[in-house]
């Protein structure tokens, strides 16, 4: 029933060629041919229903752990090694951290940078043993739920300092085959699940006099491409919210701002780079600038470990004027 779709899905902003407007699926192997160009960012793998007008995809997230380390080499994915290291300077000592997600990808690499700071923190992520992983890395805690539970979301210990919202995923579909459960369940993952542990999280914070909201929204929280209802809609929606937490919470410490990614390295976007490679008949080292990065003025993904570098900045101190924002971290994505 399902097969896997190469990175960024087909419903990137540089359209669907030869596919008379609808989305084309890609099989594996010699059956894939001519997937269009993609210069989408958000998220790398998808499973997808086949058939002949339905694209549905969703994103799978891995049990990846990476070691830690402040210097990340980029293998064969730019033509120069990136290296990350701390630059922010934040003792988060005393303070805890919820980060949803954390179990992978940007949320693994904000939950590290944050307990590398000092700060306590609560891995949540429906991959128990990723969450695991990362909590044990972290040297913090971990819950295993489902962020579309409500109930679930209720129970968690949203006594903490800092809330990271980073949990996602992906759905691609035309919108008149877009499943209304899909819809739904990416808006309860990445708008209600935010908003539900947000109203529980700000009455300490604003006891505390301190809290930072960070939200990790996408290019697609500011731009629309085609075939991401749900995703794009869901972003926008945790745009508007964490404009009016700024606001509701200046008055008590509390800033909350987005961070806005294109293209983040994440082992399953390396995962797709040969199958792009193959699909459109280039070179492994032409895939991320020629197919991912078209759209992008800089050539090259970003690293979870950057995004992680502002969300520690927006725990400093002198962050604190820094509310109701939204951070583009995309290369010039969103310039073109
Ligand atoms: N990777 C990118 O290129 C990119 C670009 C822009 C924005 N983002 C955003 O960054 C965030 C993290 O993405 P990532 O690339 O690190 O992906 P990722 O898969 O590496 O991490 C996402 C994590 O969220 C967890 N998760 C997903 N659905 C969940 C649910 N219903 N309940 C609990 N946990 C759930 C997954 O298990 C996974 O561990 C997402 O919100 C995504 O929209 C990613």
């Amino acid at each position: 029933m399902f097969d896997t779709l190469p990175m960024g899905g087909n419903s990137g902003p540089t359209g669907h060629a030869g596919t008379g407007g609808r989305p084309r699926h890609a099989r594996t192997g010699a059956a894939r041919g001519g997937v269009p160009s993609l210069g989408d960012p958000d998220f790398t793998k998808f499973e997808c229903t086949l058939s002949p007008h339905t694209l549905g995809t969703e994103y799978v997230s891995p049990p990846h752990v990476r070691p830690t380390t402040q210097l990340v080499t980029l293998c064969a994915m730019t033509a120069e090694p990136v290296a990350v290291p701390h630059v922010v300077n934040v003792d988060l000592t005393g303070r805890t951290a919820l980060v949803t997600g954390g179990g992978s990808g940007i949320g693994r690499a904000c939950a590290l940078r944050l307990a590398a700071a000092g700060a306590a923190v609560l891995v949540v992520d429906r991959n128990v043993e990723a969450a695991k992983a990362v909590a044990a890395e972290a040297g913090g805690r971990a819950e295993g739920i489902d962020l579309a539970d409500a109930e679930a979301v209720d129970r968690l210990d949203t006594d903490v300092d800092i809330v990271l919202n980073n949990a996602g995923l992906q759905h691609v579909a035309p919108l008149p085959d877009f499943p209304a459960e899909r819809f739904a369940y990416l808006h309860r993952v990445m708008v209600e699940a935010p908003f539900l542990i947000i109203r529980r999280a700000l009455p300490q914070m604003y006891d505390r006099g301190w809290g930072r909201i960070i939200n990790i929204s996408s290019v697609h929280g500011l731009r629309a491409s085609p075939y991401k209802a749900a995703y794009v809609s869901a972003k926008h929606a945790l745009e508007g919210l964490s404009k009016v937490v700024a606001l509701e919470g200046a008055a008590h410490g509390v800033t909350a701002n987005c961070i806005n990614p294109s293209y983040v390295r994440t082992a399953l976007v390396e995962s797709q780079i040969a199958d792009q490679a193959a699909t459109h008949g280039i070179p492994e080292s032409e895939v991320i600038e020629k197919i991912m990065l078209a759209r992008a003025a800089i050539k090259r993904l970003i690293e979870p470990e950057e995004v992680a570098e502002l969300v520690a900045y927006l725990c400093t101190a002198p962050a604190a004027f820094i509310t109701g924002a939204s951070i583009a971290l995309d290369g010039g994505w969103t310039a073109n």
